[in-house]
């Protein structure tokens, strides 16, 4: 096997997803919205995988963590204590040449609208204009009205929904700081760089989890999360080389924050933030008990009175699943033909196994592949594909990143055992056709690490 090493692009992956149906551009038919994305069905089960592995980790094997799913739309009075009215802004310059609009802190990321600069600003022929700030939220209107009374947003981040329910959650949960709260839902905003696919979206399924902590655990519990999650994405096989961790500079925290640490992973445009880290202080418990007169506190046994810290895990399922797509990628030459193949972890894979009848018209091997379509697909995401020959029906496989094929064969009539064929070492083995079901399950519960791992 030749591995055909070349800088991955952005452009492949958005290839990829959209020739096997796992991202498709949002109202394609009326010319597409920008930074909008919809997802097709392996990209709707590799999102369900990547949700319920953060839920596993989060919420389901910790005594410590509780789920909430508040409202997209919040009382407006919410974003208004939050700072989010007044500050969740970027600054924008607009181009008087070529009449675009770019973020004034990223025009290194940006491109020009016309040669010869390459990114706006770099030739006196750009024309830019004094940044203004933008705010980034949706606006909406709740009821019949349509004036300042019944203005609302939709929401850009799910953490307030969390902030806003503490005492709810405090109260009935029967937790005491340190604990937290999770949830995972749909955040709007209205960015203005559009492009780089999955990266930056208008709409994005958000994972957040807010852990409420006595102030003065607040450091240790901050380097605990960096490092849970760190190790959450290395052990979904994310490679090591590809994720670090960056610490923000006091001029570049989001006005709530006290310390933030990104997790950054290696995309095709570089170096970008993959996750947030904050230590979110006792800011918003404050601002809310100060805007809506309810005390947002905790109360000790002993009656000591506090208002925790907090400390944010942010990231949302696009940019994951983005990074994972990316670091699975993966094209090699084998015997005279190229393969390429996502070389995702099996519990993120959206497919876990194809099941593939040699010859489909042979009635034995038919009948026998249905069948165990059939057992084993109460249990997992698989597949069933009888149609084309077999290695075209493998690569397919190999492109959405099934991790094993089993397939019924001429020696599957004689002796009831079938091969079972690794996608990553193209190993193929042999098995009895009764132990396929324990065989998967047991595989699915081993380590993994990428083969191209160091
Ligand atoms: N509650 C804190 C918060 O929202 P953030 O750094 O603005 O902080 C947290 O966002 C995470 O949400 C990011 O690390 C990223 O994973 C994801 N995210 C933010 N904006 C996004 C966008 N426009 N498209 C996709 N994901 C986005």
């Amino acid at each position: 096997m030749a591995e055909t090493a070349k800088p991955l692009t952005m452009d492949t992956i958005v290839s990829l997803c959209r020739r096997r149906g796992f991202v498709f551009p949002s109202s394609e038919i009326y010319g597409g919205i920008g930074s909008t994305y919809d997802y097709g069905h392996y990209g709707v089960l590799t999102k369900n995988n990547i949700r319920s592995l953060w839920f596993g980790a989060m919420v389901q094997e910790r005594d410590d963590i509780v789920a909430l799913d508040s409202a997209i739309i919040l009382n407006p009075r919410v974003w208004e204590a939050s700072g989010h009215v007044a500050g969740f802004t970027d600054p924008l310059v607009d181009c008087r040449t070529c009449k675009l609009r770019f973020r004034a802190d990223q025009l290194e990321l940006a491109s020009c609208g016309r040669k010869p600069s390459k990114h706006p600003g770099e030739t006196p022929d750009c024309d830019l204009t004094e940044p203004r700030q933008f705010n980034l939220m949706f606006e909406t209107h709740v009821g019949a009205l349509q004036d300042e009374s019944s203005l609302a947003y939709l929401r850009p981040e799910t953490a307030q929904g969390i902030f806003v329910n503490f005492k709810n959650v405090a109260q009935l949960a029967r937790r005491k700081p340190p604990f937290g709260i999770a949830q995972v839902g749909k955040s709007f905003r209205n960015e203005i760089t559009p492009g780089n696919f999955l990266f930056r979206l208008r709409e994005f399924e958000q994972m957040e989890m807010e852990f409420f902590v006595p102030p003065g655990e607040a450091d240790e519990w901050h380097a605990y999360w960096i490092e849970a999650r760190r190790q959450w994405y290395l052990d979904l096989g994310l490679r090591e080389v590809n994720l670090r961790v960056r610490e923000h500079d006091a001029n570049e925290r989001s006005h709530y924050s006290l310390a933030t640490s990104d997790l950054e992973y290696l995309y095709p445009i570089g170096w970008q933030e993959l996750e947030g880290v904050a230590n979110r202080g006792e800011y918003d418990l404050t601002q809310h008990t100060r805007e809506s007169g309810t005390k947002l506190e905790w109360i000790d046994p002993d009656g000591t009175r506090y208002t925790p810290y907090v400390i944010e895990p942010a990231v949302s399922i696009d940019r994951i699943m983005l990074a994972f797509l990316c670091d699975a990628y993966d094209e090699e030459v084998v015997g005279d033909r190229k393969r390429v193949v996502l070389r995702l972890h099996p519990r993120v894979a959206p497919v876990k196994a194809a099941i593939l009848p040699l010859i489909p018209r042979d009635e034995g091997m038919a009948t026998r592949a249905r069948a165990l379509y059939e057992e084993l697909r109460p249990h997992h995401q698989v597949e069933h594909d009888e149609s084309g020959q077999i290695g075209r029906r493998y690569r397919r496989q190999d492109e959405i990143g099934t991790p094993w094929a089993f397939t019924v064969d001429e020696q599957t009539l004689e002796d009831e055992t079938v091969t079972v064929r690794d996608r990553d070492s193209l190993a193929q083995e042999r098995l009895p056709l009764s132990g396929v079901r324990e065989w998967l399950d047991d595989a699915l519960v081993q380590e993994w690490r990428s083969p191209r791992s160091p």
